[in-house]
């Protein structure tokens, strides 16, 4: 959970008569765990309520096919499709690999979205590459290559580009939270978490107050897509504030936490949702064991899908194997694998490491899209023996 956060103009006290500039505002809470999770309170010039019209918004279903027979994967993300022009990071999205908890989705986009709230889950947003802004009901967010954002279950909200971005996109069956174990009884992030509230950010502190009639916005379930067309724009909040927002943190504020020997996955944990984790592998000194191998050593997670998705930088473990940025891998259990041949020489002499790389980690098995399986290399499951 971020921290407390206030932006415009707000009454004095919760659910009380709020007059700006004229008539009363609407009020109108968001929150998780019915009315004892973390909420924001938003007063709207309009009613959010006020619908025109409900239409049905037409989408291609997905269909999942098992990773069977098992392999690993590597799938070309820079292969899709998406990457043709007229796509947004809404509906152009490519969905790659999914089960109950979570979807994982790749998109190359060069326009803006429509507005679009998710009322499945939190969705978790990598920016691959590129700038953009997140605007919503809270206000504007601007974001930048290596960013993650946090955009809460339900936030209508909308992907503004002014130029072309690529977007790794988790979509949650809940809600996306920071580690417990880096949090302390009060909910501050303890001394010794890998970042602090100084490295989340909310948005402007100026409310973005759009005015508007007959406005679309696409709504996500499991089921697919509606479009519910609002009376006013969405976007007409004069102030807010609460604990639920959409909030931003570079991958590259990530502190990595480094050992004389190698130091397991769970150190560069960063987010955790229901049936997963996300991980963040940021540049970092080598271990420092004169002895040390510093490349991973062979492992299979029994218990886990393992997703990477290969950001920027050089891939050590990996070099070999025809990985690169926007590559993404999956290896599930079944599956021992460990560093290409030939790193764990390559790596003795070097004492540290410029790699960035996003990992989750699933804890029932993943199914591949049709999409995925039309950018996933053949060859990849027999790059060790090479
Ligand atoms: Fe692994």
């Amino acid at each position: 959970m971020p921290p407390y956060r206030r932006v415009g103009d707000i009454p004095r006290k919760r659910h009380t008569l709020h007059r700006h500039d004229g008539p009363v505002a609407f009020e109108a809470l968001i929150g998780s765990d019915g009315f004892s999770g973390a909420s924001s309170l938003l007063y709207h010039r309009r009613s959010p309520s006020a619908l025109v019209r409900i239409e049905e918004r037409s989408s291609r279903p997905v269909c999942w096919y098992p990773n069977q027979p098992l392999q690993p994967r590597h799938l070309r993300t820079r292969a899709l499709p998406s990457s043709a022009e007229g796509h947004d990071p809404v509906t152009g999205r490519q969905p790659l690999l999914g089960n109950d908890d979570v979807e994982i989705a790749w998109v190359a986009a060069d326009a803006s979205s429509p507005l679009y709230r998710d009322a499945t889950g939190d969705e978790l947003v990598y920016l691959q590459s590129g700038d953009a802004v997140l605007e919503s009901v809270f206000g504007r967010l601007d974001v930048k290559t290596g960013d993650y954002v946090v955009i809460p279950k339900a936030t209508t909200h909308r992907w503004a580009l002014a130029a072309p971005v690529e977007m790794f996109v988790i979509s949650a069956r809940g809600h996306v939270a920071v580690p417990m174990r880096y949090l302390n009884d009060q909910g501050q992030l303890v001394e010794g978490a890998p970042f602090s509230e100084r490295d989340q950010r909310g948005p402007e502190p100026e409310p973005l107050l759009v005015d508007g009639d007959d406005v679309p916005v696409v709504v996500r379930t499991r089921s697919g897509l509606s479009v519910h067309v609002h009376a006013t724009h969405p976007f007409d909040v004069i102030g807010w504030d609460g604990y639920l927002y959409p909030w931003a943190m570079s991958i590259h504020d990530f502190e990595p936490i480094v050992g004389r020997i190698h130091q397991p996955p769970p150190v560069h944990q960063t987010f955790g949702g229901p049936g997963f984790v996300v991980c963040s592998f940021v540049p970092r000194l080598y271990d420092f064991d004169p002895d040390a191998v510093k490349v991973p050593y062979h492992h299979s997670n029994v218990d886990s899908d393992e997703v990477l998705m290969y950001s920027a930088g050089n891939f050590m473990s990996r070099e070999g194997a025809g990985i690169g940025p926007g590559s993404i891998t999956l290896h599930p259990p079944g599956f021992v694998h460990g560093p290409q041949p030939g790193s764990r020489e390559r790596s003795a002499d070097a004492t540290r490491t410029e790699e960035v790389a996003v990992m989750l980690d699933a804890f029932a098995p993943l199914a591949l899209s049709a999409q995925a399986l039309d950018v996933n290399d053949p060859s990849y499951p027999f790059s060790w023996s090479r």
